[in-house]
């Protein structure tokens, strides 16, 4: 174990949630999906991120992308004193599972992504070519990615990445929620461990749900892929493909309400343009009971 990296170091302060995020993040950790964070620079996904890793209390191992980062920083190289592994396969080997987060994904080159995709699909497993040898997460290891929309060229993220993850938007705090925040980063400290426990009550508030509308998931799809095809795509790119239909599913069968588990299912994986979103959710308020 003591080739395990470290943790970095946590600023110790704790994400305030201005919705269900937290809760949306321990989801998708108890159902092994992965998880994209989309929001402008500042507004807390780095937080977010290292928050979880300390309510899951796992490990947090990071690999922050740009366009030099190669696949072998993922998944390992031989050096002249052996073999030393990437972060990826370095996050799988803890045995007790591990928050891998790829900061910036959208910045990554297509030998990154296609490391990320077997990690992202339901068999989450890391080919190491190198040794043969193949590493597969366990059930407590999660990936979570961000990145800025902002910074991407338009549509850099391929719909075959975007749709392998469960996505929320980060959007900017509420002023009563910044004000709190920014005061908590002024005097902040002590109570840093009261908000901990007051976040982790806080959270893991969903119960499972026997009645998944899956008729109604389906017929969206279909009408999403309509959509997408007609002269009316408004440049939304590919219809969902049906892993966010099932993924979706699971989220509300988890307990999310299904306008929330629609949202980060269906909705965001598609597109960060809020026209388009506001479409998207339009067709689905009419099969689905919304706000
Ligand atoms: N919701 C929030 N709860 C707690 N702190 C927050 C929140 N939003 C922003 N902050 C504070 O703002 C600062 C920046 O946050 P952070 O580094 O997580 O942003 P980021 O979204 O990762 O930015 P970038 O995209 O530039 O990496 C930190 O000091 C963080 O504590
Ligand atoms: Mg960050």
């Amino acid at each position: 174990m003591e080739n395990l990296p470290a943790s970095p170091k946590s600023s110790g302060i704790m994400y305030k949630p201005q919705g269900e995020e937290l809760d949306i993040a321990l989801a998708c950790f108890d159902l092994q999906f992965p998880l994209m964070l989309r929001g402008p620079t500042g507004v807390g996904k780095t937080t977010l991120v290292s928050t979880l890793a300390q309510l899951l209390n796992k490990p947090l191992v990071e690999e922050p992308c740009n366009e030099d980062t190669l696949a072998a920083d993922l998944i390992g190289r031989n050096r002249p004193d052996g073999w030393a592994d990437g972060s990826a396969t370095a996050s799988l080997r803890y045995p007790h599972g591990a928050v891998y987060y790829l900061d910036e994904l959208g910045e990554a080159r297509q030998d990154v992504i296609v490391v990320v995709h077997s990690l992202t699909d339901d068999r989450r497993v890391l080919p190491v070519r190198a040794h043969n040898e193949t590493l597969q997460a366990n059930d407590q290891w999660i990936l979570v990615a961000s990145y800025n929309p902002l910074y991407q060229l338009q549509n850099r993220v391929k719909p075959s990445t975007a749709q392998r993850f469960i996505t929320i938007d980060v959007p900017h705090p509420s002023e009563d929620l910044e004000k709190m925040i920014v005061s908590n980063f002024v005097y902040s400290n002590k109570e840093q461990t009261a908000d901990a426990e007051a976040i982790r009550a806080g959270t893991r508030r969903y119960t499972s749900n026997p009645q998944v509308p899956i008729k109604e998931l389906v017929k969206l799809a279909n009408d999403y892929r309509r959509m997408a095809h007609s002269a009316d795509s408004m440049g939304i790119r590919e219809g969902p493909g049906t892993r966010l239909v099932a993924r979706t599913a699971k989220l509300i069968a988890y307990g999310l309400s299904p306008a929330t588990a629609i949202e980060v299912g269906m909705i965001n994986p598609l597109t960060y343009e809020s026209e388009q979103q506001k479409a998207l959710k339009d067709i689905a308020s009419k099969l689905f009971k919304w706000g």
